[in-house]
């Protein structure tokens, strides 16, 4: 998968600093070598010798060793690689980059680089959340700085929520996928994703509970297997993934022009939460309580069915992916719909409120296809989206 590539990687100072040796040795599996530099933060989690022994290289410590700068100048160092990897990356390490700043070798390095980089995010929830470090990152993403995770989980300070790094095996999907070597490089797929909008008057509409959580978290697992995404999403309350081509609509019917425009594609992952229903007597102005006492009746039409218009259309994708969210008769409903709506898939999963899976960070589905219906166990969404994105880099292969 990386085949002849060179990593240059950044160990930050950080208790996943530990993971950044398995993730050395997976870089190596997968056919790649790894040129190490650890930042000073770095070399008090992990030793310079257990990383050098492991890279079978040189580590990298220090911009001011003249010997080094004899061998191989800093710039020289940042440029002989295919890709930098920074990981962990602490909100320091992304402070610096973000501001430009260029005070030891790991900075210098990132900043004379014409490669691109990417980071592997590892700290505190608080520090991770903190504006200044939201800002950092949203600096860096459009300077084009690739990121992976961080993901959700339990944290080494006894804290939970997102702040941990990425695993070895995300990271180097992440490089492959950055290297376009990923198993899904050169698809395009589109996945749809939240809730819709449909407006009663100016400042009312329909929606429901969809936070968008499941669709972002396969729109960013298809991106990190190398897929080109279309990310067409309702307002949801999840932000849209880095690394993706973002398409932001309302309404199903703004939804449908947008996913029509985005075709051709190689797969079709429907994942929103599309409303059925339209007001066919929205007004262009607030709805306003007349004195009357009689409340205003609201008519429906149709929606179109997207998942259907692209099952059945011209252009269909190779693979279509569509959802069902059921509160009863999980698997009898979704195999009749898989039926109904002409998709290739169904991923069925019950919302009913005691789940906790609308608006949850977990899911329960079971996938259905013309060979059965398989359930999966209960698992996080972004699990639930690993899965289904290398099913479907499979399918496609
Ligand atoms: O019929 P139901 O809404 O349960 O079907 C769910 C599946 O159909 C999901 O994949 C959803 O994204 C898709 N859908 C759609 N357009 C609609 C309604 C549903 O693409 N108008």
């Amino acid at each position: 998968m990386l085949h002849g590539k060179r990593i240059l990687l950044i160990v930050g100072g950080g208790i996943a600093a530990y993971k950044s040796l398995e993730l050395i040795r997976l870089v190596q599996k997968a056919g790649g070598t790894v040129t190490p530099v650890l930042t000073r933060a770095g070399a008090e989690f992990v030793t310079p010798l257990s990383v050098s022994a492991l890279a079978g290289a040189k580590v990298y410590t220090d911009l001011f060793d003249l010997t080094d700068e004899a061998e191989m100048g800093h710039i020289q160092l940042s440029r002989a690689a295919d890709l930098l990897v920074v990981a962990p990356a602490t909100a320091d390490l992304m402070a610096k980059m973000a501001g430009g700043r260029a005070d030891d070798l790991a900075s210098t390095l990132l900043l004379a680089t014409d490669k691109r980089v990417l980071v592997a995010p590892a700290m505190n929830v608080r520090m991770w959340t903190h504006p200044a470090t939201q800002r950092n990152l949203a600096v860096l993403r459009d300077d084009g700085v690739l990121t992976v995770g961080p993901n959700e989980g339990d944290m080494a300070c006894g804290e939970y929520g997102p702040g941990r790094m990425a695993e070895p095996a995300e990271i180097v999907a992440a490089i492959a996928a950055a290297l376009g070597g990923g198993p899904l490089a050169g698809k395009h797929v589109i996945v749809t994703s939240g809730p819709t909008h449909e407006p009663i008057d100016p400042v009312r509409y329909i929606a429901n509970r969809s936070s968008g959580a499941q669709g972002t978290a396969i729109a960013a697992a298809l991106r990190d297997l190398g897929a080109r995404v279309t990310f067409v999403t309702g307002p949801a309350v999840m932000p849209a993934p880095s690394g993706v081509t973002v398409v932001a609509v309302q309404t199903a019917h703004d939804m449908a022009t947008a996913v029509a425009v985005a075709l051709p594609a190689d797969a079709a992952v429907m994942a929103a939460a599309v409303a059925d229903w339209r007001v066919a007597n929205a007004t262009g102005q607030k709805m306003k309580k007349d004195g009357s006492g009689k409340a205003p009746v609201l008519e429906f039409a149709e929606n179109p069915d997207i998942l259907v218009t692209v099952s059945k259309g011209p252009g269909r994708p190779r693979l279509v992916v569509g959802f069902a969210a059921e509160t009863d008769d999980v698997v009898a409903h979704a195999t009749a719909k898989r039926l109904r709506k002409g998709c290739d898939w169904i991923v069925a999963n019950d919302v009913s409120a005691d789940t906790g899976i609308m608006g949850g960070t977990e899911n329960a589905v079971t996938l259905i296809s013309d060979a059965g219906s398989e359930v999966w166990p209960r698992m996080s969404k972004t699990e639930v989206a690993r899965r289904l994105a290398a099913r479907i880099a499979g399918a496609l292969a």
